[in-house]
């Protein structure tokens, strides 16, 4: 899934990529919503969800976000986690570091 080379497929993410995992649905959702109106601005997410076939479609998004909500964080902490109110933020020139998307 596209989704797996930066946050890897458990959800965990990389130092620079954010946890996907641990949110509740409603955050997961708001979110790609806030990515999709652009009141969310933040590379790559932003193209992401213009151009990924998964992220296209609210029934799909609620997929995504409930496989995420139901994976279990390794590192015992959720970084974003389901009682967090606002979004983890990461340094961008990390981000624009990185090769594309897959
Ligand atoms: C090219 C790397 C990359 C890919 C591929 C990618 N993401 Fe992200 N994603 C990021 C980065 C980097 C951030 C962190 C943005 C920030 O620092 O605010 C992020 C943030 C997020 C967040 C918000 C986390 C938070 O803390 O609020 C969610 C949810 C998310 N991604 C879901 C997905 C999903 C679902 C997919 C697959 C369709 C995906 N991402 C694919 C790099 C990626």
């Amino acid at each position: 899934m596209a989704c797996g080379s930066c946050h890897l497929m458990n959800g965990e993410g990389h130092p620079e990529s954010a946890t996907t995992s641990g949110f509740t649905v409603d955050y997961f959702v708001q979110q790609m919503n806030d990515f999709r109106s652009g009141a969310r601005n933040v590379l790559p997410m932003s193209i992401l969800i213009k151009t990924v076939p998964e992220l296209k479609g609210d029934q799909n998004i609620r997929n995504l976000a409930s496989y995420f909500s139901e994976q279990k964080l390794k590192r015992g902490k959720t970084a974003g986690g389901a009682a967090a109110t606002k979004p983890h933020r990461h340094s961008v020139s990390v981000v624009t570091a990185r090769p594309g998307p897959p």
